[in-house]
């Protein structure tokens, strides 16, 4: 399977077999993220550098496998001059990297138009979902603090293929995707903002995505996910 890794972000040549072909946007600047809004646009990867020191800071307990935290963020307004740098039931539940949550949470909430989000926290040594698939939250942020990010493929997709059974799951991607397709790779820290099935308009065009296969490497995983909880304008206040 050919993978390019981070660079490469093309919006032309063969489509996702769908009557609009869908794009990913790619940024170093987070205002990006509210580009997931455009009816064109199905993923939004901001590709920032992560905190090193918070890294270090890490010293994981947790079993592989568990969930660390899953928890409700209420994160407030995201520019808003007066919150504290991080709220202390934010800081107790997500230990060191409670600011960041707070950060992600809050651009969330400004994309979504919710008052509250849903923030997950997964120690992971297995492939979790090893077969391309699309996901029905509407929105979703994925980044992951320690080893390989989440895989997309752009283009070259057989979408009436996806959730077929009855395959082994290399066989099945090798089937869902066209031969040559690129599967690209969020690099360790990025922000993926995908838009999923449930968004408004967006069924059947969601982003094709998977986690990085990495049973059986000794590689692990410390990934967050943020989705809104409860109403969603789907636009900013
Ligand atoms: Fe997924």
């Amino acid at each position: 399977m050919k993978q390019a890794l981070s660079g490469r972000f093309a919006a032309a040549g063969r489509g996702n077999d769908d009557a609009q072909a869908m794009r990913v946007v790619s940024s170093d600047d987070p205002s990006a993220l509210m580009r997931i809004h455009e009816p064109s646009v199905n993923l939004v990867v901001w590709r920032r550098t992560p905190d090193a020191s918070v890294l270090a800071a890490w010293r994981d307990g947790s079993p592989a496998g568990s969930t660390v935290v899953d928890g409700i963020v209420r994160p407030g307004a995201l520019h808003a001059a007066d919150e504290p740098a991080c709220a202390p039931s934010v800081r107790d539940r997500f230990g060191v990297f409670a600011q960041d949550v707070l950060v992600l949470s809050r651009w969330m909430a400004c994309i979504a138009g919710c008052v509250e989000v849903r923030a997950r926290l997964v120690a992971i040594a297995d492939d979790q979902c090893r077969l391309f698939h699309v996901d029905e939250p509407a929105l979703r942020i994925l980044s992951t603090y320690v080893g390989p990010g989440t895989q997309w493929v752009e283009e070259g997709v057989r979408r009436e293929r996806l959730g077929m059974g009855g395959l082994p799951a290399d066989a099945f991607n090798r089937a869902l995707l066209h031969p040559g397709a690129a599967v690209h790779q969020a690099r360790t820290g990025w922000v993926c903002l995908q838009k999923g099935d449930a968004y408004p308009g967006n069924r059947g065009r969601a982003i094709v995505h998977r986690s990085p296969p990495i049973e059986g490497s000794g590689l692990r995983r410390l990934r967050l996910t943020l989705e809104p909880s409860g109403y969603c304008r789907y636009g900013p206040p």
